[in-house]
């Protein structure tokens, strides 16, 4: 499978994958119009859409691309049932498209039902996780979200992270502002900063990178507690509420 992705609205994406055959799979399209143009562009021939959670900039456009393609299957959690889902999916499903296994993840915490989609090294994972950052905590289910990075973390470390929204020099600001010390976090911000102002993307980024320079993924670490003014003794979980706080009320521009 080949990966590709188009940006639409401010700082979405959407990630497609297709095959030599030219078979493709859209994942999260928030609009038709530019979706819809790629494939014809492309001769593709839609077979799948896969949805993580039930937010506009993720579902919007599923509609529109259904009534042009009406065989197409609409795979999606439980919450994103009335915006044109056929085929609800629950934790630990397993679809089979196009000779391939997709794991159907449990990722709660932005909202309540998000999944994520794994098709090995390909994580879907929507507004879960982004590079540098994590997404914010709707409903108040810190500890759901904290699960649901950690469980992403656990993958293997050349795993392909296709996160829904370009935020990562937004995400890199705020991490300096917390470690403005950490080389491995400033040399990413300034490789970051080169990609965007030549109008590229960073995403899709490996797990292996982000470990390195997510602050999300490394609540653990004694420097962060340091630098927060925390005692050692505070748990990763605290840190982790602690830090998604703050960045909610973060303002970089
Ligand atoms: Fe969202
Ligand atoms: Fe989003």
């Amino acid at each position: 499978m080949i990966l590709t992705s188009i940006s639409i609205l401010n700082d979405n994406y959407i990630w497609i994958l297709y095959n030599t055959n030219d078979f493709c799979i859209i994942v999260d399209p928030g609009v038709s119009e530019k979706i819809i143009k790629k494939i014809e562009e492309k001769r593709w021939k839609p077979i799948a859409i896969l949805l993580t959670h039930n937010h506009i900039d993720h579902v919007g456009g599923v509609r529109e691309i259904v009534k042009r393609y009406p065989n197409i299957i609409v795979f999606g959690p439980e919450e994103t049932k009335k915006n044109g889902v056929n085929q609800v999916v629950q934790k630990g499903d397993k679809i089979k498209l196009l000779e391939n296994e997709i794991d159907v993840f449990f990722t709660p915490g932005h909202t309540l039902g998000h999944v994520s989609y794994y098709l090995k090294p390909y994580i879907f994972c929507g507004d879960t996780l982004f590079s540098g950052g994590c997404g914010r905590v709707f409903e108040n289910r810190f500890f759901d979200m904290y699960q649901s990075i950690n469980f992403i973390k656990s993958l293997p470390k050349k795993t392909i992270l296709c996160c829904s929204h370009e935020y990562t020099l937004s995400n890199l600001i705020f991490s300096m502002s917390i470690l403005p010390f950490d080389k491995k976090i400033k040399k990413y911000y300034k490789k970051t900063k080169k990609i965007i102002s030549k109008n590229k993307k960073s995403l899709p980024v490996t797990l292996e990178t982000e470990k390195k320079i997510n602050i999300f993924l490394r609540t653990k670490e004694k420097i962060i507690k340091k630098s927060m003014g925390l005692k050692i003794s505070t748990s990763s979980f605290e840190v982790f509420v602690l830090l998604r706080k703050k960045k909610d009320i973060f303002n970089w521009s």
